[in-house]
């Protein structure tokens, strides 16, 4: 299934990702989530919006990101976006809130 899923670009991305060791999830979130969540809720920062979030745990949040929730696309937006990309993101997101 996930093989399927994978392109030879998001492939490149991965593996450049494991290189890097991490995705840098400050540059994600400022490149690809900032344009909605630097305003609209879940909003960045916004303690009582990610304190229920964050009790349901990463894989939830990694997973409503990559399916798509509500007015957010599958992954974002952006199909080229690695779920090492997504969860280094989600990742930032969840420690700004505390
Ligand atoms: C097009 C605007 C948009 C973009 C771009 C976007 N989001 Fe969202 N996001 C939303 C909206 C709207 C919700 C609320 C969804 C709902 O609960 O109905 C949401 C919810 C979430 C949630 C909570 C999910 C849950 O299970 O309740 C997380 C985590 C999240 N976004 C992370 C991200 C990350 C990480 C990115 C960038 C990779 C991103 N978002 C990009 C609009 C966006």
């Amino acid at each position: 299934m996930k093989f399927i899923l994978i392109s030879s670009t998001t492939l490149a991305v991965f593996l450049f990702a494991g290189q890097a060791h991490a995705a840098d999830g400050q540059e994600v979130y400022s490149n690809n989530c900032a344009v909605c969540h630097a305003a609209m809720p879940p909003k960045l920062s916004d303690k009582s919006a990610w304190e229920p979030l964050i009790k349901k745990g990463t894989d939830v949040l990694v997973a409503s990101v990559i399916n798509g929730k509500g007015a957010m696309p599958p992954r974002a937006g952006k199909p080229e976006l690695s779920d090492a990309d997504i969860s280094a993101a989600v990742e930032y997101m969840m420690t700004q809130a505390k």
